[in-house]
């Protein structure tokens, strides 16, 4: 059995390192869209160490050694020391499995048709339902109180994810906080840091686990009607064995709601933000609503082809994606010993980490790279852009649940490279809803 272990950096002495502090917000005066280490690029980049993550990491920045680090010839993905650590809830799951392990491979296959075209066509139905129920809550807050964007558009991705994933109702809407499920959750992933496993970890985990049992128990037993990922995960192999371990669907099931869920409730609020702020783009965003599910019939439900429809604010979310990316970087394991850019050498097994906000700020974006313009994505203009200057584009390429082999033109995460990574019908309906003020901005996003 071949041992797995979090990938280190190479030691070059040509590279220059940004270690310490991260630049002050002084800094970032007239860059309302840039976290500190997103200029990290731009102030020692295209390759440099930095340990804000808490490991020292070399990060790597410029559309050029990107592209080579996303050749899947050369490098593949695996994880270092900070993503490892997400190891001790979501375990052997796909997004933190190491380059090599079998159950990678497995899950791999068994979940692609879960993702591809028909697949996603499957949760609608769950999704909308879901979707009215925040509307409703939005709507009834009219004129009586403000409503929590933030706060709200969690429960949203949370409920959505479980309920697609793996039929669990959630309920978060019946809850002032967060759902007891939800809650444990958070509980959990908040103590993954702590180098000391405390028994209240052990506690929120065994409650995890025997939620998933349960919900894994009644899936083998029939006895949900949805046909969600977690049927998929269920199937046998050709001697009649099951594919996935028990263990390992509970592992899927922590890594949707790590990697499906932290994503898109940061994403939703950012990108309702920006269409709030930037009347241009809210209007357009409402016409083209308007034209999908008609202008007089505010209860109109969109069928899952309508969806399709919205590209505009498809661009707006891509534009979000690119100056407030929720994943902050990749890693990248070099297959055997490399040299990038001509003058990095990488040895076999050492990682170098992508830095998603230093990539999406490259001057190939344009003169003006801080400005929130959807138009970036017009369709012709992204077509023509490389795919390497934009993450959702070009670890689709690559990632299981990232593409869709089946119809290019409608992956959970969208219709051509570049594409969001979650359905916008979300945002359709909510984009109906006029005369939006914002008390409370996206976290990312200063006041
Ligand atoms: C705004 C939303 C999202 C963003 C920005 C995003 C971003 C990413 C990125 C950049 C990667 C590649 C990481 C790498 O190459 O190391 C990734 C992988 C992954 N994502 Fe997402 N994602 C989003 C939504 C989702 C959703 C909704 C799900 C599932 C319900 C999901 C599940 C996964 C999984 C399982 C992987 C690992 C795939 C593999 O290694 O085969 N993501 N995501």
């Amino acid at each position: 059995m071949a041992d797995f272990a979090p990938c280190s950096p190479p030691q070059l002495e040509n590279v220059p390192s940004a270690e310490g502090a991260l630049p002050t917000p002084a800094e970032l005066v007239g860059r309302p869209y840039a976290l500190p280490i997103d200029i990290l690029g731009e102030l020692h980049g295209p390759a440099f160490y930095a340990d804000y993550s808490g490991v020292r990491q070399l990060y790597m920045c410029s559309m050029a050694l990107v592209e080579e680090l996303c050749d899947e010839s050369r490098f593949a993905k695996n994880l270092t020391e900070p993503l490892a650590d997400y190891r001790q809830v979501a375990g052997d799951g796909l997004f933190t499995a190491y380059h090599g392990e079998p159950n990678w491979q497995k899950a791999h296959d068994v979940l692609l048709p879960g993702f591809s075209y028909a697949g996603l066509r499957n949760y609608h139905a769950s999704m909308l339902d879901i979707n009215c129920r925040l509307v409703d809550r939005w709507d009834a807050s009219i004129g009586r109180q403000p409503v929590d964007v933030s706060g709200d558009l969690q429960k949203l991705a949370m409920d959505t994810v479980a309920a697609a994933g793996f039929g669990a109702r959630f309920e978060s809407f019946d809850y002032d906080g967060l759902a007891p499920i939800p809650e444990s959750f958070t509980t959990a992933l908040g103590m993954i840091g702590d180098r000391e496993k405390t028994p209240e970890f052990d506690a929120e985990l065994a409650n995890l686990h025997g939620h998933f049992d349960e919900l894994i128990d009644g899936h083998r037993a029939g006895s949900y009607e949805a046909d969600d990922l977690l049927y998929s995960m269920l199937k046998d192999d050709a001697d009649g064995k099951p594919v996935l371990e028990q263990e390992n669907i509970r592992n899927q099931i922590m890594t949707f709601l790590i990697a499906g869920q932290l994503t898109t409730s940061e994403l939703m609020p950012t990108a309702l933000y920006n269409i709030v702020r930037h009347p241009l783009v809210q209007s357009r965003a409402q016409a083209e609503v308007d034209e999908v599910f008609g202008s007089d019939d505010d209860d109109y439900l969109p069928s899952y082809d309508d969806i399709g429809k919205l590209t505009y604010l498809r661009q707006v979310l891509n534009e979000t994606l690119r100056l407030s990316p929720p994943v902050l970087g990749f890693d990248r394991m070099a297959l055997t010993d490399q040299v990038v850019g001509g003058k990095y050498p990488v040895k076999q097994g050492e990682a170098v980490t992508v830095l998603t906000g230093a990539l999406h700020r490259q001057p190939e974006w344009g003169d003006n790279v801080e400005l929130f313009d959807p138009d970036r994505f017009e369709p012709a203009l992204a077509a023509a852009r490389p795919a390497a200057l934009f993450v959702q584009a070009v670890r689709h390429r690559t990632s299981v649940v990232h593409r869709s082999p089946v119809r290019p033109a409608r992956s959970h995460h969208g219709d051509r490279p570049g594409a969001p990574s979650i359905p916008p019908d979300r945002f359709a309906t909510l984009c109906t809803a006029v005369g939006w003020r914002t008390e409370s901005p996206a976290r990312r996003l200063p006041p």
